[in-house]
């Protein structure tokens, strides 16, 4: 293990790190808010897999087959471990945020209305795939949603959202980090607010889960969403927390092969957990890669990762914050935060500026309005932003290149 994370010595595990060229220049890679690059450690478990115990998985019974379940089942433990759950059935492996959160909210927002409840409130600051997936399956339920607040800076108004909970809400649905601003909620004291009026707490986690140490009983989270993809492991992967209690009164909603024991014309029995909320071939080799990820993070030590991408985030906002015509949206007084840094340089569509930055030093950052566009109005910031995104790979001095790089386009471009 690491003593302090080395990004060199990490970079030497990603081969499209060490080859690649944007127009004549070693690419210098900071959109790892949208995906990341993956290790040969990850890329070779995923090679393994298909030289060595490749067939379905559910217990065939043949002998591939029981090797395949066996890492299959080992990612679900891998996970459970990962996140603090303290049965590996509490984890849901599904296919990135989206569909797990796709996955939860039909089957809860069903379960919940069962029990009484009438409200749903989700956070302006959610990405669509936390947001949309709950306005669609509420109201099938005759679940309202509410949406709790953020200020202009873009954090979440707590005092309102404390204001909102009372007996007849079923769940929060809130991101545990923003995918913008790479604000981080703090999820203890709204998870109280929420178990005081025995409303469940549903985390978004795709910007939490590779960037910070989570315990899911210690945060006091009921069900936490995660996409693989995100912290190193194959697309495809990821998948969610769920309580087991919860999950063993739920229905699913997506349903198919593998997740029933039994079917009739009459009646279906579905499987035991996790299964009956996994339906269909999963993503097999994508599992065996995800152990190989999280493996990859644990030796590196997640407060590690935490800082590096904080110390980055701060070394770029300490510079950039001095150069005239560069707007920071990090806003001040935040819980935490993860590596993102969001601007604008005034005058450029966010659009323009990443294609310069793309063009003119090789750098690659996401520009727009990061399938979060409430969150985007509600700090009046109509054409999007532009967002730099850290990880484990990247350097001081890889920050260093994008500090100078927008003080040369603010210098040269930017309006008074
Ligand atoms: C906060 C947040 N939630 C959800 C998602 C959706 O993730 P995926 O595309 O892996 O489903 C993202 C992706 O950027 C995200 O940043």
């Amino acid at each position: 293990m690491f003593s302090v994370l080395d990004p060199y010595k990490v970079r030497e595990d990603f081969p499209l790190l060490q080859t690649t060229l944007v127009k004549g220049r070693r690419l210098v890679y900071l959109d790892n808010a949208a995906t990341t690059q993956k290790p040969v450690q990850v890329i070779e478990a995923v090679r393994k897999a298909y030289y060595t115990s490749y067939a379905n998985v559910h217990r065939g019974h043949h002998e591939l087959s029981q090797k395949s379940s066996e890492v299959y089942e080992e990612a679900h433990e891998v996970i459970a471990r990962f996140l603090g759950a303290r049965d590996w059935r509490e984890i849901i492996l599904a296919f990135n945020t989206t569909t797990a959160m796709n996955y939860i909210a039909p089957s809860l927002a069903e379960y919940l209305a069962r029990r009484g409840k009438k409200r749903i409130i989700i956070t302006m600051m959610e990405h669509h795939g936390s947001m949309l997936p709950w306005r669609r399956a509420a109201p099938l339920f005759g679940l309202r949603v509410d949406y709790a607040p953020v200020n202009g800076e873009g954090l979440l108004d707590l005092g309102a959202l404390e204001a909102m909970i009372d007996d007849d809400v079923g769940a929060v649905v809130v991101t545990h980090a923003s995918n913008v601003t790479g604000v981080v909620n703090d999820l203890r004291r709204i998870s109280g607010w929420a178990h005081q009026h025995d409303a469940l707490l549903v985390v978004d986690g795709a910007q939490s889960v590779p960037h910070l140490p989570i315990n899911v009983a210690d945060l006091g989270v009921d069900f936490m969403t995660f996409s693989g993809h995100k912290m190193m492991a194959p697309d495809g992967t990821g998948g969610f927390y769920g309580r087991l209690d919860v999950l063993e009164e739920m229905t699913p909603w997506v349903v198919g092969g593998g997740a029933i024991k039994e079917v009739t014309l009459e009646e279906v029995v579905y499987a035991d957990l996790p299964w009956r909320f996994e339906p269909g071939t999963p993503n097999i080799t994508g599992a065996a890669g995800l152990i190989e990820a999280v493996e990859y993070l644990r030796r590196l030590g997640m407060d590690q990762v935490h800082s590096h991408e904080k110390r980055l985030v701060t070394h770029v906002a300490r510079y950039l914050g001095e150069v005239e015509g560069v707007d920071s949206y990090l806003p001040r007084g935040a819980f935490d935060l993860t590596g993102i840094f969001p601007f604008n340089i005034r005058g450029l569509n966010p659009h323009i500026v990443g294609q310069l930055l793309n063009d003119q030093y090789g750098i690659a950052v996401r520009t727009g309005l990061h399938c979060a566009h409430v969150y985007h109005h509600a700090m009046g910031l109509e054409e999007g932003t532009v967002r730099a995104s850290f990880y484990i790979y990247n350097t001081v001095e890889e920050a260093a290149l994008l500090v100078d790089a927008v003080g040369e386009i603010a210098r040269k471009y930017a309006s008074a």
